[in-house]
Order: structure tokens, then sequence, then C-alpha cells
């Protein structure tokens, strides 16, 4: 049990460094965010065509002081109004992480604070309380660059994963397609954007799954390789736009197929959308469209889509009230995580 757990307002102080964003916030009661600051590598990456994990961790110990200094500032707080300090500490790149969690146990052994390791996955999932009423039980979908999921979120603490994929994640599949079409990293917001000037008219090849439920992006991915390699052959110009709105569409259909199946197994008609993925607009669209078929549908707000240190206080106030026990200073990066 933590020593916060009775306080009636919690204010928390989180740390996010998994992959290419350093990210502060300060959050309070898990829902109301004063502020969060995030300071972006992708200009750095991009030259590179994806992530470069050592250059990630010199950038993360170049930003950290000040992004944590921008974020208190911002907040108008002191470390006096300040509970707990909360950190990712999995999963992501090593060396990112390990920049925030020991800039986070420095923190919370200077000031006395309890320290809490937060699961990056958790954190995704909880980007949906921030500024809503959600409450679990429900359905989440989780899709980033590291994880595509259906899981069910029994209560805040307690999530099982229905439906895995087998192979790429969603977003990982976004940015390998993006990467194939010629377009910057990250892909997932380029092929968006691109898909706006194309049509659907690709067939592209979709999973058949009998009792088991799983998600595949391998067949849809290698399908996009191979056509841009024939037409390449052929001296053809590539159809650059229509294929990055076929394999859009065929992306998300997955995506919201899957959690329609699930719903409907299950019976649970509460739906949130988690992860990088979530920002993309058609997904969005799509999911709105399941409120006819009589579901409530949360989305996380943009600026909490993908990666930031806010879902990760959210996440931390839901885990201090569930009675967790304080990480204790050994509190060690983890590359991998379970989604439980
Ligand atoms: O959650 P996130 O920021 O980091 C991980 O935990 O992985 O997710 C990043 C992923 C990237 O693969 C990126 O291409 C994808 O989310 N993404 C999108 C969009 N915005 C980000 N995918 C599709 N449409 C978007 N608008
Ligand atoms: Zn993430």
């Amino acid at each position: 049990m933590n020593s916060l757990f009775d306080k009636q307002n919690i204010t928390v102080l989180a740390i996010e460094s998994s992959c290419d964003e350093t990210a502060c916030a300060i959050v309070r009661n898990g829902r109301e965010v004063l502020s969060s600051v995030i300071a972006t590598q992708i200009e750095i990456h991009r030259r590179f065509g994806g992530v470069v994990p050592e250059i990630a961790s010199r950038n993360h110990t170049l930003a950290i002081e000040n992004v944590v200094a921008e974020a208190m500032t911002k907040a108008g707080v002191t470390r006096d109004d300040i509970d707990a300090v909360a950190v990712t500490y999995g999963a992501g790149l090593l060396g990112a992480l390990l920049v925030g969690v020991n800039f986070a146990k420095g923190l919370a052994y200077a000031w006395g604070k309890p320290l809490f390791g937060i699961s990056h996955i958790k954190g995704h999932i909880a980007a949906n309380y921030i500024d809503s009423a959600l409450e679990p039980p429900y359905l989440c979908l989780l899709a980033s660059g590291g994880h595509t999921a259906v899981v069910k979120v029994e209560d805040y603490e307690r999530i099982t994963p229905l439906a895995t994929s087998r192979d790429d994640a969603a977003g990982e599949a976004f940015d390998k397609v993006a990467r194939v079409l010629g377009l910057p990293y990250p892909g997932g917001p380029e092929i968006e954007k691109l898909a706006r000037e194309g049509k659907p008219v690709f067939d592209m090849p979709k999973v058949k799954h009998g009792e088991e439920l799983y998600f595949s992006y391998s067949g849809i991915k290698t399908f996009v390789i191979n056509l841009v390699h024939k037409l390449e052959q052929k001296g053809e110009p590539l159809p650059k736009a229509d294929i990055a709105a076929s394999f859009q569409q065929a992306a998300v259909d997955q995506l919201v197929d899957m959690v329609s199946l699930v719903s409907k197994r299950t019976g649970i008609k509460k739906l949130a959308v988690a992860g990088g993925v979530s920002a993309n607009a058609l997904l969005r669209a799509r999911f709105d469209d399941m409120k006819k078929q009589g579901c409530e549908v949360y989305y996380p707000k943009l600026c909490y889509c993908t990666d930031n240190a806010a879902m990760i206080g959210s996440a931390a106030y839901f885990l201090i009230k569930s009675g967790a026990d304080e990480s204790p200073y050994s509190l060690d990066a983890k590359a991998t995580v379970g989604i439980q």
C-alpha cells in the first residue's frame, strides 16, 4: 500500500522518455492536466527514416531538465505541490527509458516524494481519462507503433488482452508502408495526408481468422511492397495517393472490424481507442459510425494520442488509488512489458 492512497487531491509530476519524445506533465487527480510539455526529436530522426536509439538517448539527456522545469513553470507549481513522481519504465527503447527513469528517481529522492513506475501501454489507455468521465469496464483498441490489441479494461488496473497482433503493430505497418512510398518518418500522419488525395482502388488481402482472434499486418504491408516493386520494374508511375488510401482503408478496417466483433462477442458497448494510430481521422470516423450500433465511443484528445507524459500522470493516479505499492529506487527500465 502506498502512502497517498487516502489523500483526497493528488498532483503527480510525470515523465515519459520511451522513444523520441522527452515529456513532462503535471496532472491532478488523474483527469486534469495542469501542464504538458513535449520536446520532440522527430526532425532529428527524420533524416535516418526512423528512430536511432543512441541518438534518442543523448537527446533525452540534453532535454529532460528543461522540459521538467518548463512543465512546473507552466503549471504554476513548486515541489511542495507535487505529491508523487511517476515515470514510464517500459516498454520502449532501453537507453531512452533509462534517462527518464533515472531522472525521476533523482527527483523523488531529492524531494522526498514517492516514486511510481508506469507501463507505457497503461499510459496510452489512461489518455482516455483526461478531461473525460470514462470509467471501466470497457473495451479499448490499442494501436501504436509497438502494440496492436483489443483489451478489456476490467478496472483501472486489470487489463485483459482479447486479440493481439501476430506480426507488425498497426503503427509500424503505417511507418513501413510510408517508407516504401518515399514518405518521411513518422509514416502514419504522412499516409493519412496523402490518402486524402487518393481513392482506395487496390484490393488489399484480408485476415481470415476463425475462433481465435488476431491482427496481422504483414499481408497488407507485403502487398504494398510487391505492388510498388512491380510498378517500378514496369517503369510505370506510382499512384502513391491511391496506394496510401487503399492501405489506410485496409489497416483501419482491420482495427474497427475487430473491435466490432469483440464488442458483439462480449456484449460490451463502451469503447475507447488508444495509441498513436488513434489520431487517425478515418479511424475516428469509423468508430463514430459504431455509435449507430448503440456503442458509446471515447478517444483521447489529439495531443494525448501520441507519446506524452500527461497520460503517464493519469495512469499513475489510478495506480495510486488502486493501493499499489510505491516503486523502489531499484526500479529498472524494461524494453518489453506485457499488456496486463
Ligand atoms: O503511441 P505512439 O506515439 O508511440 C508508440 O508507443 O509506439 O505511436 C506512434 C505510431 C507511429 O507508428 C505513427 O506512424 C502512428 O502512431 N501514427 C499514426 C497517426 N499518427 C501517428 N498512424 C496513423 N494515422 C495517424 N494520424
Ligand atoms: Zn506510445
